[in-house]
């Protein structure tokens, strides 16, 4: 008979918290680098691989940005997310929003049509070859200056037709949501979604801070929204989704191991839970990886992890047909399988 976390990684689900620079795997950081010549501070796959031990956020923005250093042309971005698009697959992962930093690669004199270019061809070809379909949520850094922000605004609003929402992600403390009120403020009059990192290692207020002043319509991470009651209730009462990267909390240590992570208390304060992998080649692994370690210390039901996966579909993006073909087939294969 299967196991719980058998029909779980099993679940047709939506991927909503996944940096695009972040699926970058050692091999494929070192085979871009020989392409483009470029030298990694590391001897090998084993020694970059074995440097993935992270105190905290800052400790982890540090390696990531070093290794965005080898994507440099458009088939590096296509490749990166190819590959992304195929692991996801294994994991059923049907619709995926991926955020992309540009400003990570317009610091290099990378062109931002060449890192959008480079995306897209990737995502029209998962749509083709894996019936994965795709959103991509520009992020800004919100350690840099608003001013950088709006430039980078800017430059993206050629493309607009290519770029589905906004997000704010990189360093937390110290950089509160407020400081990008009004970029925000213009990414919403264009007419599309805006996201924001809060509460992961920022308190309570940069949630709040997220939905009063950019008004956001999803929270990634979010877990220290269970510090402050008031704001649980209003997530709970307002159906905010909170996209939940169990791996990537406990490797930042924002808990000292999955089993002080609050994932099932979010989920029993009625909360809109998803689970999602942030940063797979830098975290441990990629969702079903996730499902995994929450399942092996929390014991969910196949009812809870039904629920996560839902929540996943109606807080994407996506079109109401699309939501209503994906739970439905959601459904179907939880009613197939059964209660463990
Ligand atoms: N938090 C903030 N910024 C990030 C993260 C994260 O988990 N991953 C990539 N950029
Ligand atoms: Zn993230």
């Amino acid at each position: 008979m299967l196991q719980v976390v058998d029909i779980a990684c099993g679940m047709p689900k939506a991927e909503l918290h996944l940096h695009i620079e972040g699926t970058l795997e050692p091999e494929l950081a070192f085979a871009l680098a020989a392409r483009n010549g470029v030298k990694l501070p590391y001897p090998s796959v084993e020694a970059l691989r074995a440097a993935y031990r992270f105190t905290d956020l800052q400790s982890f923005l540090d390696i990531y940005y070093a290794g965005a250093s080898v994507l440099q042309t458009g088939q590096d971005f296509n490749d990166l997310a190819l590959a992304y698009f195929r692991r996801a697959a294994a994991d059923h992962v049907v619709h995926a929003e991926i955020f992309f930093d540009p400003q990570t690669h317009t610091a290099r004199g990378v062109p931002f049509a060449v890192v959008l270019d480079g995306l897209t061809q990737a995502m029209r070809d998962a749509e083709r070859e894996l019936g994965v379909t795709s959103r991509l949520i520009l992020c800004f850094l919100r350690h840099l200056a608003e001013a950088d922000a709006f430039a980078t605004l800017d430059e993206a609003l050629p493309h607009l037709d290519r770029i589905h929402g906004f997000g704010l992600d990189s360093s937390e403390r110290g950089h509160p949501p407020s400081k990008f009120e009004r970029v925000f403020a213009r990414c919403r009059a264009l007419g599309l979604p805006c996201v924001a990192h809060a509460g992961e290692e920022g308190p309570p207020e940069y949630v709040w801070e997220a939905l009063d002043l950019l008004q956001v319509k999803r929270i990634d991470h979010g877990v220290r929204a269970l510090e402050d009651p008031r704001l649980v209730a209003r997530l709970r009462a307002e159906r905010v989704p909170l996209t939940v990267c169990p791996l990537s909390n406990v490797k930042l240590r924002v808990f000292s191991d999955m089993k002080q992570h609050n994932f099932k208390r979010l989920l029993d304060a009625g909360l809109a839970v998803t689970v999602n992998s942030d940063d797979p080649a830098y975290f441990g692994g990629y969702v079903n990886d996730n499902i995994r370690a929450v399942q092996d210390v929390l014991d969910l039901t196949v009812a809870d992890w039904h629920r996560i996966a839902r929540t996943g579909f109606e807080a994407s993006f996506a079109s109401d047909a699309d939501k209503r073909r994906w739970v439905a087939a959601l459904d179907a294969y939880v009613t197939a399988h059964g209660p463990a």
